[in-house]
């Protein structure tokens, strides 16, 4: 495959409420060092953060502008004369924080966002650093792989970087974005219970397709958390907490003594009302992620092609040019899962 000199691109110039920083036009495609690898990217999805970046409401670093989008799944077109790991043909998926490893992530990691600090996915071309990529699934699409990078690692991470879930355990997981449905089919390949919530009957029919194993409507039951505790007598064991201050009173209701609720996001604002007191009363662990590592990812991997799961793709998939038709769709809260991009 010969390669062009230029490419199409979404490059953020600036914040705005309504998108209009988000920019499509020319751009180079960069020369491949050493140690790194061009990819041609064929798939992408969207995350929350994606959209409030743009917006100016991402309370993490950046460096405008910057390309946007961090997941990407593709074809490796070419290496670099140091390059090891990759040769031309494989299929692979972005990871989000280039520099996270293994291990904790360190300060210097968690700048090394694609789509935040670096230049991201929503491109034709992209050139990474070798460890900056993971092989992708085999029985996955280049979108469906593309949704790994974040909304994927994220919800394998809060499964499994602290505590490792165990069968017979039970998840809770807040509404049907990426990270929620991720987890809920996590959970069900290792042998757990899941509550699920939703404020869309049309959406709880979908999650019970997907094995949920109890829906509550979080808008019809405003104590959803003291209702997800009766469904189980043991207790919830991990809650993924994705709406932040419209959330925590009601996960720390829900879950059992030694459990674990992973704070991933803030759907519902920012400003919780529960003291850090409730910790102790509730005799839990609350734990910060920020999606995860290289060698995390892998393991997702495996996991991935052993229980030959396909990640939840709303019906709605977008072209590179209509990228920002995306942005939009998502905004409106329409969608079930993730979001996709097509990348020709
Ligand atoms: N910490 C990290 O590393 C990390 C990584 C990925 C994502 N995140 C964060 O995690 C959050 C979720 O991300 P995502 O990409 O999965 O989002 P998403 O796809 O945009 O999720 C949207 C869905 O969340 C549900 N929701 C919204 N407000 C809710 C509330 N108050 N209570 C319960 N559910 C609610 C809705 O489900 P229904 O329509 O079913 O009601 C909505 O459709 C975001 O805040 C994002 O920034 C953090």
């Amino acid at each position: 495959m010969s390669v062009p000199a230029t490419q199409k691109q979404w490059l953020i110039e600036g914040q705005d409420n309504d998108f209009k920083g988000l920019v499509y036009q020319d751009g180079p495609i960069p020369k491949v060092g050493e140690n790194e690898v061009l990819v041609k990217l064929s798939g992408a999805s969207l995350n929350y953060r994606d959209l409030i970046i743009p917006k100016g409401m991402y309370p993490f670093p950046l460096d405008l502008p910057v390309v946007a989008g961090s997941d990407g799944a593709g074809e490796v077109l070419a290496v670099g004369s140091k390059v090891t790991t990759w040769k031309q043909g494989d299929k692979v998926v972005t990871l989000f924080n280039q520099g996270h490893q293994f291990g904790p992530i360190s300060d210097a990691a968690s700048k090394s966002g694609l789509g935040g600090v670096l230049d991201g996915t929503l491109r034709q071309y992209g050139v990474f650093n070798e460890n900056g990529l993971v092989r992708a699934p085999a029985n996955l699409s280049h979108v469906e792989a593309a949704t790994l990078t974040c909304a994927g690692l994220t919800s394998w991470n809060a499964l499994y970087g602290l505590k490792p879930l165990k069968p017979g355990e039970t998840v809770l997981v807040q509404g049907t974005g990426g990270v929620s449905l991720f987890t809920l089919q996590f959970a069900k390949a290792a042998g757990a219970r899941v509550i699920a919530t939703t404020s869309s009957a049309a959406k709880a029919e979908k999650l019970k397709q997907l094995g949920a194993d109890f829906v509550i409507n979080y808008v019809e039951d405003k104590n959803w958390g003291e209702t997800a505790r009766k469904c189980v007598p043991d207790g919830i064991d991990h809650v993924i907490e994705v709406g932040g201050e419209a959330t925590l009173t009601q996960s720390l209701k829900a879950v059992k003594f030694e459990g674990i609720i992973s704070i991933i996001g803030f759907l519902g604002g920012t400003q919780p009302k529960d003291s850090i007191m409730e910790v102790l009363s509730r005799i839990c662990t609350i734990r910060g992620v920020y999606v995860g590592s290289k060698a995390q990812m892998v393991e997702m991997v495996a996991a991935i092609e052993a229980n030959d799961i396909k990640p939840v793709i709303d019906q709605k998939v977008f072209t590179l040019e209509t990228a920002k038709e995306a942005y939009e769709y998502m905004w409106k809260k329409g969608h079930f899962g993730k979001v996709g991009i097509t990348i020709e």
